[in-house]
């Protein structure tokens, strides 16, 4: 069969890198992928948002199944174009993909449903949003209902910093339309766990845990960024019974509910509260870098049970994931998430150990080398029997690894390794 990945990062390398496993794939192609996939997939430079032109690659070259991560083109509908001209997709159609588009829409999904959240209000008036902050006690939460680049939320600790917060939004347009409109939520505490969950709309396999390191410094300090590392599973997380039976199972009754039934992978994000789990956010695909800790542990055929979720048959099939542990230190250009250089060399020196992986992220191939494209450069993977091992697998890894201007968070795995210590 022939196979086409849409994406272009660490998660799609980790994807493409497990579909290159599968025998049933005949040519397996990354549109536009990066300079690391393009040794496990035929790249092909057409960008994922472009959705006329991956359109078109796929009538011209006999796609028969198509694979799409990004939030971007799904909420968009490629999925939708794809399935309405025969091609079959693993991914959600663009009125499920509003569980993460919009911010409003999965609050109120959640509030419908009963699915435990933080208490909210939605604003499209500015002056309204910001006689609600007047009212309310800090800290606050204020987050543009639209896609942001993960830099949509601000977490005011005043009520100037909050107005700011609306007046960027609302009145500026830092996020174009996006923040046009906006939630303004209550101050959740406790550990963040990331939770994805292969669901065909009938039935469900939950993954392993995943603990996200999301701020750009040590000891969760500095800006958001996209993610700076992962380890997997969460320490943190002992509640998968009641996660399923609070917020797994009613997230994807509510979307049939809807008429809208989800089928691809349905990313949790919870804060573990002393009142329990509850939803932080919904994603509509494959966390970035949660995947990359994720799939390493993954026994079963990607590509059959992207199958399927497609197919909606996810009951026939046997899921299984290692009971081993992961851990990716992502390298990054220095500067991320704000501005950095782009460009420079790549080398790796002799002898990475064979339970290391290195999926590359912000990577391209000029004239036969490898050099830098992106803020988060290489995502690093270690599996091993222990948190600690695979931690300082990452790191020793990490080492062997050149590029000017690399930068790394040299904690990730801390807390949680704190937490598996306290837990012995
Ligand atoms: P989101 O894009 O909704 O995942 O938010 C990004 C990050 O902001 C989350 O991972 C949390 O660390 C933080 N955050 C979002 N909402 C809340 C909340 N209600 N209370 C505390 N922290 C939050
Ligand atoms: N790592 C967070 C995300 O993928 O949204």
């Amino acid at each position: 069969m022939n196979v086409m990945v849409i994406g272009s990062g660490g998660r799609e390398h980790a994807i493409v890198h497990a579909l290159a496993k599968s025998t049933d794939i005949d040519t397996l192609y990354c549109l536009p992928g990066n300079g690391g996939i393009a040794s496990e997939a035929e790249c092909v430079n057409i960008k994922a948002t472009d959705i006329q032109g991956i359109v078109e690659f796929a009538e011209k070259n006999s796609i028969d199944f198509a694979a799409v991560i990004p939030d971007d083109p799904l909420a968009m509908g490629l999925t939708d174009v794809l399935r309405a001209k025969g091609v079959p997709c693993f991914g959600p159609s663009a009125a499920a993909a509003r569980i993460e588009s919009s911010k409003a829409y999965a609050k109120d999904l959640m509030r419908r449903y009963g699915i435990p959240t933080a208490s909210y209000e939605v604003f499209s008036d500015r002056d309204k949003a910001v006689d609600h902050v007047k009212n309310s006690s800090l800290p606050i939460v204020v987050k543009a209902d639209g896609l942001a680049l993960g830099k949509g939320v601000i977490i005011a600790q005043t009520q100037e910093d909050a107005i700011t917060a609306i007046d960027s939004m609302m009145l500026d347009e830092r996020f174009g339309k996006s923040g046009k409109t906006v939630v303004i939520e209550e101050f959740l505490q406790g550990p963040e766990v990331s939770l994805l969950v292969f669901t065909d709309s009938k039935t469900y396999a939950v993954m392993p845990s995943s603990m996200d390191h999301k701020r750009s410094k040590n000891n969760d300090e500095g800006d958001n960024t996209g993610g700076m590392g992962t380890v997997s599973p969460n320490p943190f997380f002992d509640y998968e019974a009641l996660c399923t039976e609070r917020i797994i199972e009613p997230t994807i009754k509510a979307m049939n509910a809807e008429g809208t039934p989800f089928k691809g992978c349905l990313y949790f994000g919870l804060m573990i509260t002393k009142d329990g789990p509850k939803v932080i956010e919904y994603n509509c695909r494959f966390g970035d870098p949660e995947t990359q800790v994720v799939l390493p542990l993954l026994n079963s055929d990607l590509f059959e049970i992207m199958r399927a979720v497609e197919s909606e048959t996810l009951s026939e099939i046997d899921i299984s994931f290692k009971q081993l542990t992961s851990c990716c230190v992502v390298l990054c250009s220095d500067g991320y998430p704000g501005k950095y250089d782009t460009g420079f060399e790549i080398s790796f020196d002799d002898g990475l150990p064979n339970d290391v992986l290195c999926y590359h992220a912000g990577t391209k191939l000029t004239d036969g080398k490898l050099v830098t494209s992106g803020g988060r450069v290489l995502g690093v993977v270690c599996v091993r029997d222990s948190l600690s091992d695979a931690v300082e697998g990452a790191y020793k890894a990490c080492e062997h690894i050149h590029f000017k201007g690399k930068y790394m968070r040299t904690d990730i795995g801390r807390r949680a390794l704190t937490m598996t210590e306290g837990k012995r």
